[in-house]
This record gives C-alpha cells, sequence and structure tokens, in this order.
C-alpha cells in the first residue's frame, strides 16, 4: 500500500531578494517497509522537501502547490494541533543538526521518557525500559542515560536522538543526514540497525544523503534530486547500474566504486542553478556535457521505466550517453558548451 504520496508539491520561499522555487512540482511515492533514499548536492530542496511533510518549513516557506497524502489524508489539511499528534508517532524526523535539538538542562533520560510519555499511556518505569532498549539498539550503553547532553560526544549526541526517533516504532522515518556526523564505521553499523529494526514492523524510510554509497548499502529505491525537481527515480541497483538521467551520470562518476575497478573520480564542473531566477527548460542542461537546443527551451518530458521515471530530452539515446558520461573528457569544462 502507499503509505505516503506527494502529489505536484511545490514549495516557496519569500525573501527580500524575492521568491525562491526551492520544490518544483514534485511527485513522489514510498510504500509500507520501503527504504528511499533522496541524493543530490547541497542547495537542491532536499530539507525543503522533507520538511514539508511534517510541516516544519521555516515561516517563510510555503507549500504553494500540491498534495502529500499519508495513509490516504492530505497532511496539508490538517491542523497544528493534528500534524503534532503525527508527529513521533507515526511520522518522526531526524533532522540535518539534529544533535543541537537535545535540551541542555535535562537528562538524556528524562527526555526520551518525556518523549515516549507524551504519545502514548506508559509507565514511567516501561518507558524508561524501553529508552535502555533503545540506547542498546544504537550502541550506547544503558548507564549513560543519566547523563546531560553536554557529557556526550557529536556523535553519542546523534545516537541518542535516533533513539529518540524510533522510540515509538514510527511508520516513516524521514532522516536528513542523520549519521554525518559519525565515522563511517559507526555510520554503517547505525544504519543496518535502524533497517533491522524497520524490518521487524515493516517501516519505511525516507533518507537523505549526499553519500550514494549510504544509498547503495541502505535504500530499496532513489530519488535523485537537481534544482529543486527529481531528474531521475528508480530501484537502487537499477540507477546506479543504468543511469538514465545526466546528472545521476555525472554523480555515479564523482562517488569511488563499491564494487569492480577503481575508476578516477570525475567531477561535474559548475554549480547548480539560481532558484530566484525562473528556469526555461531544463535545469542541468549549463552543466550538461549532452544539452542540445531543445534542452534550453522546452521543459523536459518524463520517461517512465519500469519501477521509476526519468526527465531527459535526449532519453531515446541513453545508452550512448552513459558510455560517454564514463569518459573524463567529457565532463572537462570546454566540452560543455553554455
Ligand atoms: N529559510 C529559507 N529562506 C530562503 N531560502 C531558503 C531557506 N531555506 C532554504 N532556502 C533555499 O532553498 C533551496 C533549497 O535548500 P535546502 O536546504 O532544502 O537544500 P538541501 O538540498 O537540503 O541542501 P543541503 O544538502 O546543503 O542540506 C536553497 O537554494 C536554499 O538557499
Ligand atoms: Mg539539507
Amino acid at each position: 500500500m502507499k503509505l505516503l504520496e506527494l502529489n505536484n508539491v511545490s514549495i516557496d520561499y519569500k525573501t527580500i531578494e524575492g521568491n525562491i522555487r526551492a520544490v518544483d512540482k514534485i511527485c513522489l511515492s514510498i510504500e509500507d517497509g520501503e527504504i528511499l533514499g533522496l541524493v543530490g548536492e547541497s542547495g537542491c530542496g532536499k530539507t525543503t522537501l522533507i520538511k514539508s511533510i511534517i510541516g516544519l518549513l521555516p515561516q517563510n516557506g510555503t507549500v504553494a502547490e500540491g498534495e502529500i497524502f499519508f495513509e490516504n489524508e492530505n497532511l496539508l489539511k490538517l491542523t497544528k494541533d493534528e500534524m503534532r499528534k503525527k508527529r513521533w508517532k507515526d511520522i518522526s524526523m531526524i533532522t540535518q543538526s539534529a544533535m543541537n535539538s537535545l535540551n541542555p538542562v535535562y537528562k538524556i533520560s528524562w527526555q526520551i521518557v518525556e518523549a515516549i510519555q507524551a504519545h502514548k499511556e506508559i509507565s514511567k518505569e516501561d518507558a524508561y525500559k524501553r529508552a535502555e532498549e533503545l540506547f542498546e539498539l544504537v550502541g550506547l550503553e544503558k548507564g549513560r542515560l543519566n547523563d546531560y547532553p553536554h557529557q556526550y560526544s557529536g556523535g553519542m549526541k546523534q545516537r541518542a536522538i535516533i533513539a529518540m526517533a524510533l522510540a515509538l516504532n514510527p511508520k516513516i522515518i524521514i532522516a536528513d543526514e542523520p549519521t554525518t556526523a559519525l565515522d563511517v564505521i559507526v555510520q554503517s553499523q547505525i544504519l543496518e540497525r535502524i533497517n533491522k529494526l524497520l524490518e521487524n514492523y515493516q517501516g519505511s524510510m525516507i533518507l537523505v544523503t549526499h553519500d550514494m554509497s549510504v544509498i547503495a548499502q541502505t535504500c530499496t529505491k532513489v530519488a535523485v534530486m537537481y534544482g529543486g525537481k527529481i531528474v531521475e527515480y528508480g530501484e537502487v541497483n537499477q540507477v546506479f547500474k543504468e543511469p538514465n538521467h545526466p546528472y545521476t551520470m555525472g554523480l555515479k562518476n564523482a562517488f569511488p566504486s563499491l564494487v569492480g575497478e577503481k575508476n578516477d573520480l570525475i567531477s561535474i564542473p559548475g554549480i547548480p542553478p539560481n532558484l530566484l531566477n525562473e528556469i526555461k527548460g531544463c535545469r542541468f542542461k549549463d552543466r550538461c556535457p549532452f544539452s542540445i537546443e531543445k534542452c534550453s527551451q522546452e521543459n523536459p518530458k518524463k520517461t517512465n521505466i519500469e519501477e521509476g521515471f526519468f526527465y531527459c530530452h535526449r532519453e531515446e539515446e541513453r545508452e550512448k550517453l552513459r558510455v560517454l558520461a564514463s569518459k573524463q573528457e567529457t565532463w572537462l569544462q570546454e566540452n560543455i558548451k553554455e
């Protein structure tokens, strides 16, 4: 069953310089038990998109159009109170700077027990037991529950936050770079544990990350964002093996391969478009080695493929482009026409 469905969602920020369309007409869905990776470079709108789901956009941000259905109910129609009830219990979020959200004046145990009791009829003793269980799950010693946040390292704080997010077995966890502050070994341990836990009760997750290897290791589906749009979506294995959008092809080159031979890493020259300006045609055109006249004139149409989709004018030539995209010279600035 579809758990979460985003229908044509656009999000604007009002600024003194003008309107920024940070997310533009995004359609996306996630099923029970699915782990969706959301990837894309800084500023492409990942945090904006997921904050809209949980109703936590900053004051100058609004959902300008679209619908966000959670279990067939439009979240955008809920009152603040109704939304607050869903947070933690049904939808929980680990924010990008989560470790700063612990309250410095209370013991960690108090903060977790309080969060559990706020959403569930449960005794203090049982909530404390649950907190101990969760600590074990994220690899923290039970004894540390009675510390204050300042007694924790950054990584420990982050783990405590992850424990809190998991406390009520939410139907979906929305995690914004949840393990960025942790070293790679602990990162993969924690992601594995979260995965196992979700598997046990068919929970879902949206995992935002810059790191393609985290996606490859953790997710079933991946959505690639660029300049406020999802340019490609599909099964992780398919998207990484045979990317269809030139931006995904470029992203793949920029990360070391986990399997197979070692390749030189190739970066994508240039910077993402300024979202203050209206953008005509494809958003990736200025950095795309394969852009043609049409890319500046018209928005690319959606091409549906098995279990996924992508947007590119040169969709029929994608096999040829994939071969070209794996070569270093293709991505040299002088070979990219403005
Ligand atoms: N409160 C705000 N007011 C105005 N513009 C904003 C605000 N928050 C974000 N933006 C703009 O919206 C766009 C998307 O930002 P967002 O934080 O969603 O990106 P992101 O993909 O999460 O980036 P990162 O990977 O760096 O976290 C950017 O152009 C950013 O400058
Ligand atoms: Mg972000």
